[in-house]
């Protein structure tokens, strides 16, 4: 009976199905269960190509991101394993990239475990040529509730380096690449004034130097700005919002991707629900190919802080080009092509006089 009710759920927030095949094997038929394994490797040199195998198999290669800008990263959330997933990995890979971030659903198994490894064939082309970093979504859970609590076969197979950056969760974490902070936020795990997320985020924004990292990114599932029907009023969104959306105003955060809605919006510089020069851009990119379709109910008008939305397929390019300034693109699936369908100059917030002077 929970199953159903979670599939009536999502079909009440998803109207247009996935048009193209979905890819997952059933498990009788994805008979190769595999045990993660883990390694760390390093240091490595930036911008440097390695070459790898693992004790039996074939070789691949590694590109180490550069040590300074430019920097590329495209941006996928709800990726999931459909065909709409594998054209844009296609477009992805096509784009010559540095850094992948996902503020997913990866896999969407909910609580198949053989779907993990579905994903993890379907994704290791690219996987295995780059650094792919990630934080958590909903299906990535094996308590498909409102309130998500276990992620076992999530952190068993993406470690991401949580305690290099001194968190003590898996769920959250930080990483700086090229000239950019970024903070993974998990938006199933505590995020409350006082819990053990809040307390790491706090410092962890403190501790960032612009004038060594300049740019201050920001990645969540749950979008704490939405306009589409789809997921409205989730604890997730509203109550994380309340609890650190001034923590990431008063640090200069530059922008926050989300996914969990499947849908592109691009919201203008905002914060505290209203237009706002110093707040991070926000921009929902939840539209990379998962199995139960596209939400394209928004409610109208068109709210004056959303700049850009439509339910289509497709992925996102953060590109750094300097200190100052960025370039952000939203890529359409269309068919066998990638589309640009959006796209917006970003100046920093630490080298906009009118911003920074940082408030923590
Ligand atoms: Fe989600």
């Amino acid at each position: 009976m929970k199953f159903q009710n979670f599939w009536m759920l999502v079909a009440a927030a998803y109207d247009r199905p996935p048009p193209r095949q979905n890819l997952v094997l059933s498990p009788a038929e994805d008979a190769d269960p595999t045990t993660p394994q883990q390694v760390i490797i390093g240091s490595l040199d930036p911008d440097t190509e390695y070459y790898y195998r693992f004790a039996t198999g074939s070789e691949y290669s590694l590109k180490t991101p550069p040590a300074k800008f430019p920097v590329k990263f495209p941006i996928s959330g709800d990726l999931g394993q459909t065909g709409w997933t594998k054209s844009t990995l296609e477009h992805v890979s096509k784009s010559n990239y540095d850094v992948f971030l996902l503020p997913e659903d990866l896999s969407s198994a909910d609580t198949v475990e053989s779907l993990w490894d579905s994903f993890g064939r379907l994704v290791e082309p690219l996987a295995s040529r780059r650094p792919w970093m990630v934080t958590q979504g909903n299906h990535d859970s094996e308590n498909i509730t409102a309130v998500p609590t276990t992620f076992i076969a999530y952190n068993a197979r993406w470690r991401m380096p949580f305690d290099e950056s001194g968190s003590t969760s898996n769920l959250y974490y930080s990483f700086e690449v090229s000239g950019v902070h970024v903070i993974m936020l998990g938006s199933y795990t505590d995020f409350g004034p006082g819990s053990n997320q809040y307390r790491w985020l706090e410092p962890d924004l403190k501790k960032v130097d612009r004038s060594r990292m300049p740019w201050l990114v920001v990645l969540i599932h749950a979008p704490w700005y939405n306009s589409n029907y789809a997921h409205q009023g989730e604890i997730q969104s509203v109550g994380m919002m309340e609890s650190m959306e001034g923590l990431l105003y008063k640090a200069r955060v530059d922008i926050v991707f989300a996914g969990h809605v499947h849908a592109y919006e691009r919201f203008n510089r905002v914060y505290n629900h209203k237009a706002n020069s110093c707040g991070p851009v926000h921009i929902t990119i939840g539209d990379g190919g998962n199995l139960h379709g596209l939400a394209s109910n928004y409610a109208e008008p068109q709210p004056t802080i959303s700049a850009f939305r439509e339910a289509s397929f497709g992925h996102g390019q953060f590109e750094v080009v300097n200190a100052s300034y960025a370039k952000w693109s939203w890529h359409r699936n269309d068919d066998d092509e990638s589309v640009q369908a959006d796209s917006v100059s970003i100046i920093n917030l630490a080298s906009d006089p009118a911003c920074n002077k940082l408030e923590i």
